[in-house]
């Protein structure tokens, strides 16, 4: 599995930029989210220990919130609609495809760290199911037979926006 670095400065960074202030430490750790697509332990003692909150309080509201992980996350994020209407429509044989075709399990992350795989409740567009959402771009009517063109097209569109941020 490859390792991320953790760099107690940029932690403390984020902790100073909320003062320290126990008021603040949801936002505290939603900026170490943001910077690791994940908490890791030795950011949630930090702020435990600059803000004075009981660590335990700071794991409960880590598990608590969806938009917190605990384990790290891959740099893309793709989610397999298992709401009603795309599970008629053969979701489960989508999320089978893209599992093999990552060599991870649902829920998981890849060792590289590149993509995480997970199942998630309707997404609000059942008129286009199955759904695929990768990051933050939506693949309707995906059948299994179409997983791989649909991943190299996010790659290509992720590839383009980061040429596009380059310039
Ligand atoms: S059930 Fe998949 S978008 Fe609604």
């Amino acid at each position: 599995m490859a390792q991320l670095k953790i760099e107690p400065e940029k932690i403390d960074a984020i902790i100073s930029k909320w003062n320290s202030d126990a008021e603040f430490t949801i936002e505290m750790m939603q900026d170490v989210q943001d910077l690791y697509r994940h908490l890791p332990r030795q950011a949630l003692m930090r702020i435990s220990k600059a803000t004075k909150t009981d660590l335990g309080r700071l794991y409960h509201i880590a598990t608590f919130y969806k938009a917190f992980s605990l384990e790290p996350r891959g740099e893309h994020s793709i989610q397999v609609c298992m709401g009603t209407a795309c599970h008629v429509k053969g979701a489960t044989r989508v999320m089978d495809a893209l599992a093999r075709t990552l060599d991870v399990e649902p829920g998981k992350t890849t060792p590289d760290l590149k993509y995480t795989l997970e199942g998630v409740r309707c997404l609000g567009c059942c008129s286009l199911a199955p759904v695929v959402a990768m990051d933050d771009e939506i693949f309707s009517h995906v059948d299994s037979s179409m997983v791989t063109r649909v991943m190299r097209r996010h790659e290509r569109t992720m590839r383009e926006r980061g040429e596009e941020g380059d310039a």
